[in-house]
Order: structure tokens, then sequence, then C-alpha cells
């Protein structure tokens, strides 16, 4: 490092609140500091202003309908469709524009882009293909795909008619596909032939048909999208059920579909996120609340504007995805881009060629990303000119003040402001974070609460925590982008997330408390610091998942009795699996076990879940009511001094354990 760069690191090193540049904060969306008074005073009325950014086909009565709690009601009794709003009211302007600029992996491919014109024109082929074969209005339509173009087709088709998407993770496995489609009762499957990975097409469908197979209820569909190139396909026979997603296309060329009125409550998609129990939850979104929610979020914090090119490095599989790929740019009719591959293929340049190459205006990724980019080198985004981006956004998961830095002084080049945005699948979009164009920025803290929402850390009676001190965060009034219940179980939605803080017999709305179950500590300018999940989650490179969901995919193997898996601290994961396993008796702890293990998780999740290391013990250390302290399991991953073991049952295995670990 030169002497200059020295002296940079460790003015940025102590540096802790830094300000929007002057450049950024004069053409920012929102500019206004008064907006979060205005909307404190005028609440819950604020909330049109977000409305307002959509087309209605019928206006709404009443903005928040409160009688019965926590089943809140958005924009009541107006309709609207959330593929015209994503498609058809940009024609007029932006017809000839970029909706979404594609760039597959292969690098000697040619990319697509597709204007709003031929999207929208896609859509409605695919809209009318879905309609002929029997998809109607409240039909669960599952999609299982990559990062390729026919997914956001399908899912704003799916729109078009009103059959809600349900998207799986193209990463997770065919058991948890078959989970979610029986969960949904979904008869019609999108998936396609296979995709491609560091250089290697996959086979995809192979995996979708074993998945199929084990639907318990009849799949009347499944329609393939053909993404591998000619010589890379792999050999499949197409059931009677199954037919190509061009082949869809083709017979429905030139067909226009009506848009289907939607009330604002009606169903826009499902979302599969893990829980505390072994099954997924289906979240449930809204069409006007959910859109509003992700256009309004998309425009005050990425400050997207209709002549962005705006790069978000999720996959549509998560629901950063779906807000802020699909819905909320596309709402604002900006140009959205998608990447199906890997940032480092061929090479660890790969997002800042594709930033340089299409002027992308703001990145948005997740901090595990950034520690590998910032582990594989400045001299990546050296090589290219990143002068386009005006803003940079995280999510995901707690991003450490060195990663921020990094991305701010590396990508952003001191310029871009860096909104760390926190939320989840449930909020349905953004929740606390910084307005980039007022707020100035703390590293490692997201950031206030968006204007209009009580955000509130409280201890375990519900009482508000001093600032500096760990509490949990809960939201203390509803808002627009809610999840509106778990899929066909209001009492798990209830149990989830209101039963811990709220007085359930209660009809007063103040008496209902959301939370999100995440701990966090709020400081003196009411800047909040997420500290991460307080139940059995895990969070792998910003993916949840559930201890129990793993849990139970290791005990189905053969040979194991019992397991107990914990999250231990990665470098670049954040999080990664530890998964210690008793035996059952007449079982050796072998090396065959261990892959068949790891094999096991794999098969009933996928890859995101595989366990970085299998300790097979003699016990798992529990309290005498029969608790595993999952606490000390944990501090045994991270080589951590061991916490209180005096309210153990066994004592001794703590060590025993942590013995083994080290020799390991
Ligand atoms: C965590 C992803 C700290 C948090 C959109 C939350 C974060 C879970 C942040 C949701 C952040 C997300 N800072 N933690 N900026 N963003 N999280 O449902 O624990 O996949 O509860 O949604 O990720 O994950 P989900």
């Amino acid at each position: 490092m030169s002497d200059e760069d020295v002296q940079l690191e460790a003015r940025l090193e102590e540096q802790e609140v830094f300000e929007p540049s002057a450049s950024f904060a004069e053409q920012a969306n929102v500019t206004d500091e008064g907006i979060y008074e205005e909307f404190e005073e005028n609440w819950p009325e604020c909330w049109e202003g977000a409305a307002d950014l959509l087309d209605w086909e019928e206006d709404y009565d009443q903005v928040l309908d409160d009688s019965n709690p926590p089943f809140y009601e958005w924009f009541t009794d107006g309709t609207l469709n959330a593929s015209a709003n994503c498609l058809d009211r940009h024609l007029e302007e932006r017809g000839d524009e970029a909706a979404i600029e594609w760039v597959g992996e292969p690098v000697d491919e040619d990319n697509v882009t597709y204007t709003y014109e031929e999207l929208h024109q896609k859509v409605n082929e695919f809209a009318a293909g879905l309609r002929e074969m029997g998809v109607g209005e409240g039909d669960v339509v599952t999609m299982y795909m990559p990062m390729i173009p026919q997914l956001p087709i399908a899912m704003l088709a799916c729109a078009r008619i009103g059959a809600p998407h349900s998207v799986v993770f193209a990463g997770f496995s065919a058991d948890a596909l078959a989970t979610r489609m029986n969960s949904a009762d979904s008869e019609y499957l999108v998936t396609c032939d296979g995709y491609y990975r560091r250089g290697d097409p996959l086979d995809h469908l192979d995996k979708a048909n074993e998945g199929l197979s084990g639907v318990d209820h009849e799949v009347e569909r499944t329609i393939v999208a053909e993404r591998l190139m000619d010589g890379d396909g792999f050999d499949h026979d197409y059931a009677d059920n199954q037919v190509a997603f061009d082949d869809v296309i083709a017979d429905n060329e030139g067909a226009e579909v009506e848009p289907v009125d939607r009330d604002a409550e009606d169903m826009l998609f499902l979302m599969y996120t893990s829980g505390t129990t072994g099954k997924p939850k289906g979240v449930k979104h809204s069409t006007g609340g959910y859109l509003a929610w992700a256009a309004w979020t998309s425009q005050a914090v990425l400050d997207i504007k209709p002549e962005d090119t705006y790069f978000c490095s999720a996959d549509i599989g998560w629901i950063t995805g779906h807000s802020y790929i699909v819905y909320g740019p596309l709402a604002l009719g900006t140009t959205t881009m998608m990447y199906e591959g890997t940032p480092d293929y061929p090479d660890k340049d790969r997002l800042w060629e594709i930033v340089e190459d299409y002027e992308a205006t703001q990145l948005y990724t997740a901090p595990t990303a950034i520690r590998a980019f910032m582990k594989w080198g400045k001299q990546y985004p050296e090589q290219h000119d990143l002068s386009s981006l005006r803003l940079l956004g995280t999510v995901g998961e707690p991003i450490n003040p060195r990663a921020w830095k990094w991305y701010y002084k590396h990508i952003g080049g001191e310029e871009c402001p860096v909104v760390d945005t926190w939320w989840q699948t449930e909020t349905g979009g953004m929740m606390i974070t910084t307005l980039p164009g007022i707020k100035d920025m703390k590293p490692g803290s997201a950031g206030p609460p968006l204007p209009g929402l009580d955000v509130r850390i409280v201890d375990t009676e519900g009482d508000e925590v001093e600032p500096g001190r760990a509490g949990y965060l809960t939201v203390n009034k509803p808002w627009p982008g809610m999840l509106r219940t778990l899929y066909k179980n209001d009492e798990r939605f209830i149990d989830e997330y209101w039963a811990e803080y709220s007085d359930t017999d209660s009809d007063d709305p103040d008496d209902w408390v959301y939370f999100p179950e995440d701990g966090a500590k709020i400081d003196e300018d009411g800047y909040i610091t997420v500290l991460g999940r307080v139940d059995d989650v895990i969070n792998v490179s910003g993916h949840r998942l559930g201890t129990m969901e793993i849990e139970s995919a290791i005990v189905g193997v053969e040979g194991v009795a019992e397991a107990a898996v914990v999250g231990g601290d990665h470098d670049i994961k954040g999080e990664a699996v530890y998964a210690y396993v008793i035996t059952e008796d007449g079982y050796d702890e072998t090396e065959e076990l261990r892959s068949a293990i790891i094999d096991g998780v794999e098969d009933a999740i996928g890859p995101i879940a595989r366990p970085e290391a299998v300790i097979f013990t003699p016990e798992l250390p529990k309290t005498r009511s029969g608790k595993i302290m999952r606490r000390l399991l944990e501090d045994i991953a991270n080589g951590e001094e061991l916490g209180d073991t005096s309210t153990l049952r066994n004592p001794d295995v703590v060590s025993d354990i942590a013995t083994k670990v080290q020799g390991d």
C-alpha cells in the first residue's frame, strides 16, 4: 500500500459517521428531513403517497382497516393489477426502453435486453398459455428456476391472471420443492432444463422431476424453459403433462390478456421461509400493500429513477429478488439487471465488469458477497470504471464496519451512500435504513426506522431498553408491506410473530406488537444495530435456515440417533452450519456416516445447508428439563470460553465435545 493509502485506511478506520455527498443529496428522490415528522403526524394516511405510486383500477376507500388485528387490511376495496403496474402503464413513455437487462453466465453468449414492449408481449403470451392450461384466479403456480428471464416473465404472467406464484430457490433440493408444492396444493410448475454454474451446465430438470415424484396430488402441467445452449443439454424425455416454455409462447404469439382486477388484499404471491419448527412457513403477501411498499422503498431508499440501470445481485428465489429485482424496480419503470451466475466466474471481477459495461447506477448486494470481494482484493474493482454507480446497498445480515467501509471506498469511491437495509421475507420490503439523501450513515448500524414505522427495542417484558443495551426488535404499528398471514395457518401466524408481545385477546391494535425474532440495540440518535436472530434460525450467506429443518434431515440418515445444529462464525458466510451428532447403537462414527449426513442435508434442503463440520458426540449438553443448550454448542463451534454450565444435567459432556472439536 502507498503512504496515501495507509493514511486513507487509517482515517476511514476511525470515522464513525459518514455524510451523504452533496452531489447525491442534491438529486435524491427524498430530500426533506421533515418527512419523519410528517409521517408520524399523518399516520396512516402518510401511506397514500406510496399507493399513489401505483395505478389503481378502483380507488380504495380506507388506507388502513385495523378493526381485526393482527389481520390488518390496507387500501381496502381498491383494485389493481401488479402486472399492469409493472408493464402496461410504462408502454407509452418507456416502451422502447430496457425493462430487464439479462446477463448470462457464459461470457461469450449474447445477453438479452427486454424492452418494456417486449417484456409485456412475452408476459401476455405466457399468461394466455397458463390460462389455456386451466390456471385460474387463485391457483398457486410454483416456479423452480434460477436467474433466467423466463422467471420474471412467469411471475408477471401469473400476476396478470391473478394466480399467486410461489418461487422456490433453484438451489433448494427436490424434497424442498415437493414440500412447498404440497403445502401450497400447487398443481402447476414452471421450471427449466438447466443453467450454468462456474462454466458448467447443471441439470435442473432432473431435480425438478425428482421433486415432482414427491408431490402428493396430481400435477396438471409442468412447463420447462430451455435455457441450456445447443450441445449442453441433458437427455430428458418430457412426460405427457410437460411442455416447453417456448412452445407455450409460440402457441400464443401475439396474444393479449386483459389484466385481471385484483382486490388490494388478494394474494400476489407466497414465499416459503424457514422458521423455528421443521416446516417452512408460507408467507402470504398482498397485491396492493405489498406493491406499494416495494415501489415506495425502491424510490425512497434505492433512489430509483426511470432512467437508471439498477443492479441487485440477489436471486429472485429469495424475497430480495421479488421486491427489488422484479416488483419494486418494474413498478417504477426503470431498467433492472439480472445476472445468472456467480461473482467469481470467469474471474473475480465479473460484477465490476457488468457494472462498467451496463453503466449500472445502483448496486444492492449482501454482506457475505462484500466479505468475499474484500478477501479477493481491491485490484478486481480497480480494473473497472465504476463511476456510473450512485448508490450502494446491503441486505441479509449485519455488516461489520470494516466491510462497510471497504464497500464504501473501493466500490463507491467515497461518493455513493451505502444503505444498510434491515428487513425480512415477512416485512415485504425495507424497514430500517437511512434515507440516503438526508441521513448520515453509521457503518455497522442499519439506521433509524423508515418514516411511519414505530420500531422499539424492548426487554423480555416488553419495556423499552436504554440506548446501548441489547434487546429485542419489535414493530408497534402495522405497515402496508407486511405479511397478511401464513398460508392456511392463521394460528401459526399469531404464534410466531405476535404472541410474544401482544395481548392476543384484544381487538385494540395498540395491544398488538410484531416480533421479528431479531435482537438489536439502539443508540442516542435512534440508529438501530441489528444483532441477529434470537430464534433457532441460522443465517448462512444471508439465507435463513431453520436448525430444526437441518436436524430433521440429519436424524433421517440411517445410523443417527440424535442431532443438534447450531451456527458458528464464518469469515465469508457470516454463519456456518455445525452439526453435533449422536450415533445409534451399533453404528460407528465413520467418515462414511459423516458423508451420508452431509448428503442427507443436501438432499433434504440443498447445498447451502451443507454442514461445515459434523461432530460426533456421545451426548448433547442438556438442561435438567431436557432442552439442548445450543448456546454452549455455539461457544464450542466458535472456540470461545464456555458460558455457564451449571444448569446442565451433564456438565462433563461439554468439555469432552470441546476437546473433540479442537482435535478435528
Ligand atoms: C437478517 C432478507 C442485520 C435478520 C431480506 C432478518 C439483517 C433476516 C439485515 C431476514 C440487515 C436482514 N442487518 N440483519 N441489514 N437484513 N437481516 O427473510 O436476521 O431472508 O430477520 O429476508 O435476515 O431474512 P430474510
